[in-house]
C-alpha cells in the first residue's frame, strides 16, 4: 500500500481495509508518536470542510509531520484561472502525500494520473469518500465488535451522499443486510447498489424511517445535499424528509448506534445527542485514528 493513491474505495482490497483498521486501533491506544518527522502533507480543499481537512491535520500533526495547504480555493492561483493540473504539478512538488477534496466527481482519480506523489480523495462531488468510508467501518466494527453479517439502514440523501456511496461498496463485502430509506427523488444510484446485486445480498427501499429502526444493527443518517440540487424547489420539498428524535428509538434493537458522517442540519434531534444510541462525534474522533493509519501506511512508516 505503500506510495498508493486512495481515490475510490474500491481501490482497497477487503483485507487492506481491514489492516486500516487494525492499525487504527493501534493508533487510538497511543496517538502521539514522532513517525512522520521530515514527512510534509498537503491538504488542497477546494470544498468546505470541518472535520476531513481538521481530522487529518490532527492526525498528521499528533505524528509529527508538517501540513501546507489551503482550506479555501479563492486564496490559492485557481482564483487567477490556475487549472487543476497544474495546481496539483506545482504542489507536488513540495509534499510527499496530498489529501485532496474537490466538487467535482472525477477529480481525484484525475490528480493522481498526473501527481507525482499518492493523492488521498477526501471527497470529490457525489461520487466517493473512502477516508470517511474507512472511518466509518472502523466505528461501526467497534461498537458492534464485528463487520459481517449487520443489519445497516442507510437514510437520507442517497443519490448524492458520497459517504454513503463508499460505505454500501465497503459493507457489500461484509455480508451486509442493505435497508435503504430515502425520498423517491434521492434513491441509492443503480451503479452502486450493482454492488449489493453482485455479492447476491438482501436490500429493501423504503420511505419510512419508523419501519427501519426495529431492523437496524447501525443508522447511518445523512444530510440532504442542497448543494449538489440544481432545482432549489426539488431541495425545499425533500429537506425535512427525515427527522430522527429519541422517541422514535425506542423501538431500536438494544446495541444500535446511530452514526452520521456530519455536518448534520435537522435530520438527528438534538434530543438524540445524549442517548446510548448516539455515536456520531465519537465517530468523528475515530477518523483521527483511521487518517492516522492511512497517512502512516501510504508514506510507509507502518
Ligand atoms: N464527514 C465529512 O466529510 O465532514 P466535513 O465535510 O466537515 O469534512
Amino acid at each position: 500500500m505503500k506510495n498508493r493513491s486512495l481515490i475510490s474505495i474500491s481501490d482497497f482490497t477487503r483485507e487492506e481495509s481491514l489492516r486500516i483498521l487494525d492499525l487504527a486501533e493501534e493508533f487510538e491506544k497511543q496517538p502521539t508518536q514522532n513517525i512522520l518527522d521530515g514527512f510534509v502533507i498537503a491538504t488542497l480543499f477546494f470544498e468546505p470542510s470541518t472535520r476531513t481537512r481538521l481530522s487529518f491535520e490532527s492526525a498528521v500533526n499528533r505524528l509529527g509531520g508538517k501540513v501546507i495547504g489551503f482550506s479555501d480555493a479563492s486564496s490559492s492561483s485557481v482564483q487567477k484561472g490556475e487549472s487543476l493540473h497544474d495546481t496539483i504539478k506545482t504542489v507536488s512538488n513540495y509534499c510527499d502525500l496530498i489529501v485532496m477534496r474537490h466538487p467535482r466527481e472525477g477529480s481525484a482519480r484525475y490528480a493522481s494520473q498526473v501527481a507525482s506523489v499518492p493523492i488521498i480523495n477526501a471527497g470529490d462531488g457525489a461520487n466517493q469518500h473512502p477516508t470517511q468510508c474507512l472511518l466509518d467501518m472502523y466505528s461501526i466494527r467497534k461498537t458492534q465488535g464485528r463487520l459481517d453479517n449487520l443489519h445497516i439502514a442507510f437514510v437520507g440523501d442517497l443519490k448524492y451522499g458520497r459517504t454513503v456511496h463508499s460505505l454500501v461498496i465497503a459493507m457489500s463485502l461484509h455480508n451486509t443486510t442493505f435497508h435503504l430509506v430515502s425520498p423517491a427523488e434521492l434513491k441509492l444510484p443503480s451503479s452502486v447498489k450493482m454492488h449489493i446485486k453482485n455479492k447476491n445480498l438482501q436490500y429493501r427501499q423504503y420511505t419510512d424511517l419508523n419501519e427501519v429502526i426495529p431492523l437496524a444493527d447501525i443508522i447511518y443518517m445523512t444530510r440532504i445535499q442542497k448543494e449538489r440540487f440544481s432545482d432549489p424547489i426539488e431541495y425545499e420539498r425533500v429537506k425535512n424528509a427525515y427527522i430522527l428524535n429519541n422517541t422514535m428509538l425506542c423501538k431500536a434493537k438494544p446495541g444500535m448506534k446511530v452514526l452520521h458522517p456530519l455536518p448534520r442540519v435537522n435530520e438527528i434531534s438534538t434530543d438524540v445527542d445524549d442517548s446510548s444510541s448516539a455515536y456520531y462525534f465519537q465517530q468523528a474522533l475515530n477518523g483521527v485514528y483511521v487518517r492516522q493509519a492511512l497517512v502512516a501506511t501510504i508514506l510507509g512508516v507502518k
